[in-house]
């Protein structure tokens, strides 16, 4: 199959398209690199022992996507190209409903200008806002607090809309809960510019000694040790979801929209006392305030995605720390700029 992705050099993405490669498809990766390193898709040839084809390309550019998808004739789209963090959303939102909603657009006009039909788009747990209960099921309410999950549910129900109006396609809407983690072999991983905004690399970091401590965001959630408590999902598994997603799809035309997460919740404290036991090394942390915006529970029903994917996250915590623990010591500093 020949598979055209965008983001393909992100930290998602690029899981992704070495298990894509692995699995024997044609890939040709969309990315304009504003948040990612070629190097990650070196290295994903070097363990693949096959390249995907590179365009360095914006989303929004109309004519170098014609020609992308030109020479890629594509027989399905993977969608990760986009900006993702909560902060900066609400400082720029312009920014991140251009780049990510109107990006969107713009692709999906590509795709029919070259009658190409199958989607696999990235969405996101944010989606479901404040959750009223726990575990997550695909139909609960969905609402967002800031300009990045606003987008989300925005492409969403642009999603909704095209394939109401036009029900040849086949769209999978996969919300993913929160990937952490690297490849096993420690040569790809999540190399975040500036300060983490998320938990886990922020905790690598600190372990690995470019950051001093980490500060826990709230001790006193309705939780069972008063620390928030998400769904922590190894990246090998959500990519390996995105394969699971893309047979479904070839099936034949419809809309899927999938939990991507273990379904299992992880507190803070756990999650640093299991990075601890993976770097063998205490990791100093300290107690402050809430980060306003997060919420107390998030974790999935995974149970739609092993029903029609036949897909379950296999690997547990120990492997998602010692997996993100060899990445960042063997790179401690991300991968070397271009
Ligand atoms: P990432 O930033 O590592 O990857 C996104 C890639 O898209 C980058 O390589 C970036 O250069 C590229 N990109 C951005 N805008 C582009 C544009 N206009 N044209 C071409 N390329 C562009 O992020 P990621 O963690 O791999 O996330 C992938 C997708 O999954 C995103 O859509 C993100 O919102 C979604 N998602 C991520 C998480 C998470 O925690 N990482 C959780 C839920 C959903
Ligand atoms: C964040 C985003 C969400 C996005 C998700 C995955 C916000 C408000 N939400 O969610 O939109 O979909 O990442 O990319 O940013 N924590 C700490 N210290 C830290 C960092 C985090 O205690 O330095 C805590 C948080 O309070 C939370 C947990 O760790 O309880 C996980 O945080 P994070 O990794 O940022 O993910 P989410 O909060 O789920």
């Amino acid at each position: 199959m020949r598979i055209l992705v965008t983001g393909g050099a992100g930290y998602i993405g690029s899981h992704t398209v070495l298990l894509l490669l692995q699995a024997g498809h044609q890939v040709v990766v969309v990315d304009n690199l504003s948040n990612s390193n070629p190097e990650a898709l070196r290295r994903v040839a070097e363990l693949a022992g096959r390249a995907a084809t590179l365009h360095e390309v914006d989303i929004l550019d109309h004519a170098a996507m014609d020609h992308a998808f030109t020479e890629a004739q594509p027989d399905a789209v993977i969608h990760f190209a986009g900006l993702k963090a909560v902060g900066e959303s609400v400082r720029e939102p312009m920014r991140y409903y251009r780049n990510n909603v109107a990006g969107t657009v713009a692709l999906l006009e590509a795709m029919e200008r070259h009658q190409v039909r199958t989607l696999l788009f990235s969405s996101s747990a944010t989606v479901y806002g404040d959750p009223h209960a726990v575990p997550i099921l695909e139909d609960f309410p969905l609402s967002a607090t800031n300009p990045y999950g606003r987008s989300k549910l925005m492409i969403e129900e642009i999603l909704r809309d095209l394939h109401r109006s036009a029900p040849e396609w086949s769209i999978g809407i996969l919300r993913y809960f929160n990937p952490v983690g690297a490849h096993e072999s420690g040569r790809i991983g999540e190399d975040p510019n500036g300060l983490p905004n998320n938990l886990l690399p922020y905790v690598t970091q600190v372990a690995v000694g470019r950051l001093p401590a980490v500060s826990v965001y709230g001790s006193d959630y309705p939780t069972p040790d008063g620390t928030g408590v998400r769904d922590y999902i190894h990246v090998v598994d959500l990519a390996d979801g995105h394969l699971r997603a893309l047979d479904y799809l070839l099936r034949g035309p419809g809309l899927l929209t999938c939990n991507l997460g273990t379904g299992k919740g992880v507190s803070v404290l756990e999650m640093i006392h299991a990075m601890e036991r993976a770097a063998g090394k205490s990791i100093p942390c300290r107690l402050t305030e809430r980060r306003p915006g997060d919420v107390a529970l998030c974790y999935a029903d995974p149970g739609r995605a092993r029903q029609l994917l036949g897909w379950t996250a296999s690997r547990d915590l120990d492997a998602m720390c010692a997996d993100a623990w060899r990445w960042q010591r063997d790179n401690p500093d991300g991968y070397p700029s271009a």
